[in-house]
């Protein structure tokens, strides 16, 4: 088939299944995610877990019907109880229990308001642990606001924006590049840029400090008038569509006046999402662009995406 991209659609590393709030004591939310249908479900220790949708038994949908009891999937079709661990937990009318009888179970792991699966084309264990973003939760910032949107493309070809640094002036109308350095740390890719950006009382001067946490999770710090964080998370849907989602907290430090200010900000990056859009949807990713002097730092972002897939191209 002929895609846009030489590399496979989904890179291996964590990525939000869902945001903590989404999912409740008791709940069980389908997922299509990884080009799979999959059920996400909270326990009543309050664990989340997330299994294939399609009961090993016969093939029902566990989302559609199903219901949870205690840390157990109930299947709507003949009843199977499952364990969050892909085991079978019960049969209620047959007490042996068929060794085949295992679902798969996707690695989880919920923090930062987020719950966050594991995907590895070869199944193998989570190899990094992702961080606590101290802001999110703390009285000194504001709840996350949460922003969605189903981006036709793949988000290591939609990222490569933190070090584009001249995109910012054809595509977001700023009057100068940003100046960026960008740093490589095993899974973690940091990138520090300065520029000026757009608010209620003009141009002002920002930094703005992008880290990078595998494929799926980016902390986005802007800082220069109101101090701002976004948790970016990007889940690949099927080798086609990205469900790409932006959550923004502001610092409460400034008070009620710069709250405005803040709000302003969060406008100006969501319209910036907009604009990178139509470009990332209609481009096509070059493995050998050509790139002049002053592009920026194409070559260590390529060199850090690389180590999220099994296989090269
Ligand atoms: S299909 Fe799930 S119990 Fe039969
Ligand atoms: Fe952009």
């Amino acid at each position: 088939m002929d895609t846009r991209f030489p590399f496979p659609a989904y890179p291996n590393g964590w990525f939000r299944a869902a945001y903590s709030d989404e999912l409740k004591s008791g709940d069980i939310k389908s997922l299509r995610y990884f080009g799979e249908d999959l059920i996400a479900y909270r326990g009543s220790s309050g664990a989340a877990y997330i299994l294939d949708a399609h009961c090993r038994h016969l093939g029902a949908h566990l989302g559609v019907g199903g219901r949870v009891e205690g840390e157990h999937v109930v299947c709507p079709f003949h009843g199977w109880k499952w364990n969050g661990d892909g085991s079978c937990a019960q049969i209620p009318y047959c007490d042996r229990i068929p060794t085949g009888a295992k679902t798969r179970a996707w690695p989880v792991v919920e923090k930062n308001g987020v719950i966050f699966i594991w995907h590895h084309d070869r199944g193998a264990a989570p190899s990094f642990e992702l961080p606590d973003v101290e802001e999110i939760g703390s009285d000194a910032w504001t709840p996350l606001e949460v922003r969605k949107w189903k981006v036709r493309s793949r988000w290591l070809d939609m990222n490569e924006n933190a070090v584009d640094r001249i995109h910012f002036i054809y595509v977001h109308g700023t009057h100068t590049a940003p100046e960026t350095e960008v740093e490589m740390k095993d899974h973690v890719l940091a990138c520090r840029s300065r520029m000026k950006m757009g608010s209620p009382q003009g141009e002002f001067t920002g930094g703005i400090d992008t880290t990078d946490y595998g494929p799926g999770l980016q902390t986005v710090r802007v800082t220069g008038v109101v101090d701002t964080l976004m948790l970016n998370t990007a889940t690949p849907i099927d080798d086609e569509y990205t469900d790409v989602s932006f959550a923004y907290s502001l610092s409460k430090s400034g008070g009620d006046a710069t709250q405005g200010v803040g709000a302003a900000i969060i406008k100006d990056l969501e319209k910036q999402m907009g604009q990178d859009i139509p470009i990332w949807e209609n481009k096509k990713y070059f493995d050998r662009p050509v790139l002049c002097e002053n592009d920026g730092q194409f070559g260590i972002y390529r060199k850090w995406m690389r180590q999220f897939f099994s296989e090269q191209w």
